[in-house]
């Protein structure tokens, strides 16, 4: 099977160019002027731009939290993420065991630790995505260490999971103490792992939570009062400084406040491997969201915060100083009682009503998967805050390399995976919950009035969306064995 794309204008991470690109089988097989193929499938794409498809590094699907569970699943959530122009996804596996607590693990991250089990928890994620639609890789939750877990780590590489996330909040849940961080930080330098860091300070947050409850203050916005960006701008810090005092790369996740772009800045202007990733919801959104009336819309950890710090954080993107752009993507309905109806069926998932009468209860995670691509191009690359190139960088290239996969992913070179974007400029869109295939009640960009927008997607050279139809396939994904990464 060939498929030859003519006319369009490709966009790298490092280059704008004009060129044919013929597709054979799964892979690139050509790039150039007026390439021709005597049986391909020829697609115009005139007027279009072509990119490496997007490549998203941080996801939770299907995970269970707060006595429910993420709304998109491993298909439903592939699935949006393919129309909105993204073709590999990186799910988190929480670190579980077959044994129930106090002896093995916590059922997936929730209640009382024991001792994780990483081929059991890499299993259960395994079968969990069977039903991919589009390729996948995994990290590991690090959310327990000990000698014997220490000892393993380095087999997580034979499965081609060459990251561990840790965490400085969730105290007693999935916090490891700093020392075990600094550990995990020289095995994975030893092994060419990549640690990524949740960077909140858990003390300060344990403090205050309580504190807020017995003062009444249970709504949303208090979610956010109660984590405060001075202890995510100290945690970036400190990872970084450990980083550093290991001699190894760390990778900070979902950064949301100002101060950890400037944490970063001088840490790498210092030599330290330290990188970083931030999601669009803490670019466009601030703590005002949460004390709208629909505020548990937006509760998600760390929290958003303020203008201030949306501006510095599309500084950190526009100047190079953060690598990435990820989604966090976790979703959850915002009325769960009430039922959506997804591919014909209704369905209904407890969600964010659960913690109607007290903040702590409500699920943390947003939906963003399919909005990741098309809110950044137009209130990105059309702002002109980034460039084509830079929207390219962070939602591809860096992230494939980075995370092990380049150039097979996130690249436009012959030999490379036929995971591409037809993406069109010109198309306008009146973006909201229902031009949305994230499985969920609301979406965060209701309204929002979007320039450019996927027009066809290829998933390894097959066609999975094309305009607004659904072409791809539960079981058409593939799980990506990554290698080494790269340190940006
Ligand atoms: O609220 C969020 N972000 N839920 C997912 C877990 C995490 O820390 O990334
Ligand atoms: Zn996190
Ligand atoms: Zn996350």
């Amino acid at each position: 099977m060939a498929t030859l794309l003519k006319n369009g204008t490709l966009i790298t991470a490092s280059d704008t160019f004009q060129a044919d690109i013929l597709i054979e089988g799964e892979t690139i097989r050509q790039i150039g002027k007026d390439l021709s193929h005597p049986n391909a499938e020829v697609i115009d794409a005139k007027g279009k731009l072509i990119m490496p498809g997007g490549i998203d590094p941080h996801t939770h699907f299907d995970l269970p939290m707060f006595g429910t569970v993420s709304s998109d699943d491993h298909y439903t959530g592939h699935k949006a993420a393919a129309f909105g122009g993204t073709t590999t996804v990186m799910d988190f596996v929480p670190l579980d065991s077959p044994l129930p607590a106090p002896f093995g693990g916590a059922s997936r991250g929730e209640g009382q630790r024991g001792q994780g089990d990483f081929q059991y928890s890499v299993d259960q994620w395994m079968k969990k995505a069977e039903k991919a639609a589009i390729d996948y890789s995994f990290h590991m939750n690090l959310t327990d260490f000990n000698e014997k877990i220490a000892r393993e780590i380095p087999f997580l590489m034979d499965m081609g999971i060459t990251t561990l996330k840790v965490f400085t909040a969730y105290n007693g849940r999935l916090r490891i103490d700093d020392g075990s961080i600094f550990k995990a930080l020289r095995i994975a330098r030893d092994n060419g792992m990549l640690v990524m860091a949740h960077c909140e300070n858990g003390d300060v947050i344990e403090a205050l939570i309580p504190e807020a409850l017995a003062a009444g203050n249970t709504s949303p916005e208090h979610h956010a009062l109660t984590r405060p960006a001075p202890g995510a701008v100290e945690a970036t810090l400190r990872l970084a400084a450990m980083a550093e005092e290991a001699d190894a790369p760390v990778y900070i996740v979902h950064m949301n406040a100002g101060g950890e772009v400037d944490m970063l800045k001088y840490m790498r202007e210092r030599g330290v491997k330290v990188m970083g990733e931030t999601c669009p919801q803490y670019l466009f959104f601030t703590i005002g969201h949460l004390r709208r009336p629909d505020g548990a819309k937006w509760i998600c950890s760390p929290p958003m915060r303020t203008e201030k710090d949306n501006s510095r954080l599309w500084e950190g993107l526009s100047e190079g100083i953060v690598q990435t752009v990820g989604t966090d993507h976790c979703p959850f309905f915002f009325d769960g009682t009430k039922p959506i109806v997804y591919e014909g069926s209704e369905i209904t998932i407890p969600g964010k009503e659960l913690g109607k009468d007290d903040f702590t209860k409500i699920p943390n995670g947003l939906p963003g998967i399919q909005d990741r691509m098309p809110v950044l191009w137009t209130y990105g690359v059309g702002a002109g805050r980034i460039t084509p190139n830079q929207f390219v960088a962070y939602m591809s290239t860096n992230p494939a390399k980075i995370f092990g996969m380049y150039p097979r992913k996130g690249a436009l070179v012959p030999g490379a995976e036929a995971d591409i974007v037809i993406w069109d400029p010109q198309k306008k869109v009146r973006y909201g919950v229902a031009h949305s295939h994230q499985r969920t009640d609301y979406n965060l960009y209701e309204g929002w009035e979007l320039t450019g927008y996927p027009d066809k997607v290829f998933l390894r050279g097959k066609l999975i969306v094309d305009g607004s139809e659904w072409k791809g396939s539960r079981g058409g994904g593939r799980f990506i064995k990554r290698g080494r990464g790269e340190i940006l």
